[in-house]
């Protein structure tokens, strides 16, 4: 069944022939009709289906495309640019030694190496599949032919081009009509609608392309000129935000002061502290002369202490607690007859200091010795007087403290 379809004319005669479709309806109509042409040896021609047909491309005669080529090309020329950029910048034009590391290894260049890689192979598969596809292409004669539509739906169409060396009017149609197609049209060239681009797309192309240029143009001359007012600030991220400052007033309290005071009377949870004995080492108001119950006097507490003394009490009162650490001696060096030297905690006045005198000593210091409260947690200063007991004991030790099997040993 054939269908024609006369050139009609148009204000400037009649429009010249594009070419012949065919219109299929199955898909091995249209496979058909590709092997009869491709052995016709036509070479502008194509075919329309609404879905990929398996084998078309053979049928049609269709090789590789050079696209994969191409895509190669542009990888291994990103792989060389960024081979190239990073040897120049950190081997040749600045090099910068870092960690005694090599100027110039491949391993620490991959991953730019994998990038430019990518990255320009990537654009160059998009850009290069449009230029050989002729895309965009804004009109095609067939866009006018109404029964086309349907090559999107369920209908598979041929065309051969005019413009084809192997044209000719009748013997190619001759040639169609052996295909037993549904219908053939001839396509005219279209005269109405142009086949440039939109004018506003290629405006907008230009303008932005132009623009593109202009954050770059803005951080050249930020490079190359002074200026005195403080620099645009784009991203504000947490650098601005609306808040007081310690110092600063603040009209929404009565006294305008942006630091509160916190409540009298309150005290942060696990805060209350209401052994006295452990806590401030007192017992009813006085001294305390004992070792709190709540902390343990073992050997772990005893070794906790040992450390702990030569951390934070050595400096001043030497290993041996007698008052010679490294600090009290240059400070002697230094100041000379200024300088209160360290107590000697062996002395019996120390000795004879209830336990919970000496805690009170350690956390709010005495006289010129600072106070170490603050920086020692609490069970940490028993531990410490429960060393320094030991100690003091060690410096008066008598024969009979020793246990028999190492009195010998003297
Ligand atoms: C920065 C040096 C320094 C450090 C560290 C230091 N002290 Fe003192 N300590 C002194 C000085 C100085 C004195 C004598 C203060 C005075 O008589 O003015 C002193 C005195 C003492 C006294 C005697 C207090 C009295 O009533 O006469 C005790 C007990 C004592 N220190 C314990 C310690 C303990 C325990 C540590 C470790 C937590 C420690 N000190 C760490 C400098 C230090």
């Amino acid at each position: 069944m054939s269908d024609s379809h006369e050139p009609q004319a148009s204000e400037s005669g009649p429009a010249p022939l594009h070419g012949l479709l065919a219109e299929y309806t199955t898909t091995g109509d249209i496979l058909r009709a590709s092997k009869k042409v491709r052995d016709a040896g036509f070479s502008r021609w194509d075919t329309f289906t609404p879905f990929p047909v398996h084998g078309i491309d053979r049928a049609m005669g269709i090789r590789m495309t050079i696209l994969p080529w191409i895509v190669l090309g542009a990888g291994l020329t990103g792989l060389g640019t960024a081979i190239l950029l990073q040897w120049w910048t950190n081997a040749y034009d600045y090099p910068w030694l870092i960690s005694g590391k090599p100027l110039w290894s491949i391993p620490a260049n991959v991953p730019i190496m994998f990038e430019l890689t990518v990255l320009i192979g990537g654009v160059t598969a998009f850009i290069a599949m449009l230029v050989l596809n002729n895309l965009p292409m804004p009109a095609h004669p067939l866009d006018q032919v109404k029964r086309f539509a349907r090559a999107t739906d369920d209908r598979f169409f041929l065309l051969i081009e005019a413009a084809d060396p192997k044209f000719d009017a009748d013997a190619t149609r001759a040639l169609l009509d052996s295909t037993r197609p549904h219908a053939i049209e001839s396509i005219l060239e279209d005269r109405k609608t142009s086949d440039k681009l939109p004018t506003g797309i290629i405006y907008a192309l230009v303008i932005a392309t132009v623009a593109s240029a202009v954050p770059f143009a803005l951080a050249a001359k930020a490079r190359y000129t002074k200026s005195r007012s403080t620099r645009i600030h784009l991203i504000q991220d947490m650098d601005a935000q609306p808040k007081y400052k310690a110092q600063r007033e603040n009209p929404v309290f009565a006294d305008g002061r942006s630091t509160r005071v916190p409540d009298p009377e309150t005290v942060a949870v696990g805060e209350l502290h209401e052994d006295d004995h452990f806590y401030r080492g007192t017992q009813n108001g006085a001294f305390a002369r004992t070792f709190p119950p709540t902390f343990r006097v073992d050997e772990t507490a005893m070794l906790r202490g040992e450390q702990r003394f030569g951390i934070y009490c050595t400096p001043c009162h030497g290993f041996g607690a007698e008052g010679n650490g490294m600090v009290a001696k240059r400070a002697e060096e230094l100041a000379q007859g200024t300088w209160t030297p360290p107590s000697n905690l062996t002395d019996q006045r120390i000795r004879d200091m209830p336990v919970g005198e000496i805690f009170n000593t350690i956390t709010h210091g005495i006289r010129n010795m600072p106070a170490y409260g603050p920086q020692i947690p609490t069970s940490d200063r028993w531990a410490i007087i429960l060393y320094l007991r030991a100690l003091e004991r060690s410096h008066a030790a008598k024969i009979a403290d020793l246990a028999p099997a190492e009195r010998t040993g003297l």
